[in-house]
């Protein structure tokens, strides 16, 4: 057993306070404002009618967290994972942090206990309606939301084509498919491939900007996905889908594809598979997101025996696991209905 560093609790203890710095940050879009050039508390301050001392307070946090480095005379520029914030960076986590620091996805966390004893979301009990359903009354978070999605999965958009032969398919429906992202990777590292994006209206709204003349493979459908899957393809993609759902909404979901899965089709599900133990070193994140489906929209983060029992129970059956490079986190389940098994 390792020794006990009461000072990494504490960091640990005050991450609330450093999300908050962050979305802080985001919101007030400081890390474009310095940019490659920098800036003085002063200069940002003034930007934001925030007095420099204040500012420099806030700048000076964000430099203890490793995403500033402070010079003389109150100047700061922006480190390597700071620029990360930046909007215009070239993997830019700026949507997604500004979703996960905003209230709507911390708002029911004070509730953990409260969802962790009903097993049930705590979003609701908030706001007063489920979580996508509370998006889609606010259009510029839900737009906010599409484009924090989008990030997230621009680790898997850049590996997944190569991971997986799409070559094989006539098209791909991407259930739940967002903005577009990783239907447009796989579309563009497979000309003859046809696209079907699926989503609700909120969630497909910019998919037609993502995609753009992809457009003209790519068919963009709305719908709701506890009703039907459109049929037509011959891959059905889920990618942080089921982990929203609890496994009798996902073997409704799952159900759905199946009915309109041809012969040799495949349902393709994306997502983190857990292992059966919490590895000692491994990346943490993902347990806290388990967490945050259970409070926000009460679903939850599988292991690989998690996933072959709901898929049993939509009638499918597991025939691969095969893990993305591990930088993602992700891995591609590949189901099949039981015929096209034996
Ligand atoms: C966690 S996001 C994942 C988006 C995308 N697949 C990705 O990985 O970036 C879940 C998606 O499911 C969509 N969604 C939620 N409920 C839905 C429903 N009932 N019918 C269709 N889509 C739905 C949301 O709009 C959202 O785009």
């Amino acid at each position: 057993m390792t020794e006990a560093q009461p000072r990494e609790l504490m960091r640990l203890v005050f991450g609330g306070m450093a999300a908050q710095v962050i979305g802080t940050l985001t919101r007030l879009e400081i890390a474009d404002a310095i940019g490659d050039g920098g800036a003085t508390s002063a200069e940002l301050g003034a930007a934001h009618d925030i007095p420099a001392q204040q500012m420099h307070r806030l700048l000076r946090a964000a430099a203890g967290l490793g995403l500033l480095a402070e010079h003389e005379g109150g100047r700061f520029d922006l480190t390597p994972q700071g620029a990360l914030l930046r909007k215009d960076a070239p993997v830019s986590l700026h949507a997604f942090a500004r979703m996960f620091t905003d209230p709507i996805m911390l708002g029911a966390w004070p509730r953990l206990e409260q969802s962790l004893r009903t097993g049930k979301t705590s979003f609701e009990d908030v706001y007063g309606a489920s979580f996508f359903d509370h998006l889609a009354k606010v259009p510029e978070m839900s737009a906010l939301f599409n484009a924090s999605m989008s990030q997230a999965t621009s680790g898997v958009a850049a590996t997944l084509p190569a991971a997986y032969d799409f070559g094989k398919f006539t098209t791909l429906a991407d259930i739940g498919g967002g903005d577009g992202t990783l239907l447009s990777a796989v579309l563009k590292a497979n000309p003859d491939l046809r696209g079907l994006l699926f989503d609700s209206e909120a969630g497909a709204a910019q998919a037609p900007e993502t995609l753009g003349e992809l457009t003209r493979r790519c068919e963009i459908r709305t719908g709701d996905f506890f009703e039907s899957v459109p049929a037509g393809a011959d891959a059905y993609l889920l990618k942080s889908i089921l982990h929203d759902w609890s496994d009798e909404q996902c073997a409704v979901i799952l159900g759905h594809c199946r009915k309109v899965l041809p012969e040799n089709g495949r349902v393709l599900i994306v997502e983190p598979v857990l292992p059966e133990l919490v590895p000692a070193d491994g990346p943490g994140g993902v347990y806290l997101s388990d967490l945050n489906m259970l409070v926000n929209v009460g679903g939850r983060e599988r292991t690989r025996t998690d996933f072959e029992n709901l898929c049993e129970s939509a009638g499918l059956r597991v025939t691969d696991v095969i893990r993305l490079p591990p930088q993602t986190g992700f891995s591609v389940i590949e189901a099949v209905t039981p015929a096209d098994r034996a």
